[in-house]
């Protein structure tokens, strides 16, 4: 494979609150890259077809809205590419869990994942890049240099998301955070386009038992021996 101009290309997926986003993020401030967390485009578009009341399996409707929004990708002070849509950047707003919900919803059509990956393949192309998601590493990206897989139980991923929420001041059930976790992973293994699984070359990392610092370490290792490899 040729050069990438601006380094490699570093797939990570897995399944919901596996902390994709916190490790990517920092493995990307480690090796100056820029990031992505692709979930992100996923929830503008429910987002804006939510407070447009679209129908979230109407897949010409959401295409027709997807294909009419300016979309936006801008660097902000660190490493992540802030999005926005008809100048709006988009941060709190998206996060809910029903914006979540509505995601997983609209995120089985075709047409919407081809639109998504068209854009995430632009941003990412010329390398230097961290991406997180669900089909980075199987369909976004398969020529990546390097693609994770990060996972952990869906005990521990409720029991992280449980303290993260606590900590913001706000209370929800251990149980009921459990259940939509078992949901959301069952929508996105199943589904019949790009469902989330680890790339045959992929590197699986369990990271129950781990904390995000160690996975970060992980995953830099591999970086280091991905990047001699390249050349870059
Ligand atoms: O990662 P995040 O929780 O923000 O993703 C929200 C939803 O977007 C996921 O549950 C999944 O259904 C969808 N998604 C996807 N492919 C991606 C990223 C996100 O299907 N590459």
């Amino acid at each position: 494979m040729s050069k990438r101009k601006n380094g490699i290309i570093v797939a990570i997926d897995g399944p919901a609150g596996v902390g994709k986003s916190t490790v990517g993020r920092m493995v990307a401030e480690r090796l100056n890259y820029g990031f992505l967390s692709t979930g992100k485009m996923y929830r503008a578009l429910a987002w804006k077809a939510l407070q447009a009341g679209l129908d979230l399996a109407d897949e010409d409707a959401l295409m027709n809205l997807a294909g009419k929004l300016k979309w936006g990708f801008t660097r902000g002070s660190g490493p992540e590419l802030l999005v926005s849509i008809d100048g709006r950047t988009l941060i709190g707003e998206i996060t809910t869990e029903s914006v979540g919900k509505a995601t997983s919803a609209l995120a089985r059509l075709g047409s919407v994942r081809a639109f998504m990956c068209d854009m995430q393949r632009g941003a990412g192309i010329e390398g230097g890049f961290v991406m997180e998601g669900r089909d980075i590493g199987t369909n976004v990206f398969p020529d990546a240099e390097l693609k994770i897989y990060l996972d952990a139980s869906p005990e521990a991923r409720a029991g992280r998301r449980l303290r993260q929420l606590s900590e913001q001041g706000l209370r929800a059930e251990y149980a009921q955070i459990l259940e939509f976790i078992v949901k959301r992973d069952a929508q996105d293994s199943q589904r019949k386009n790009n469902p989330l699984k680890k790339a045959e070359d992929g590197v699986y990392l369990d990271s129950t038992n781990i904390t995000r610092a160690q996975a970060v370490e992980e995953i830099l290792k591999l970086c280091r021996g991905a990047i001699e490899k390249a050349g870059q």
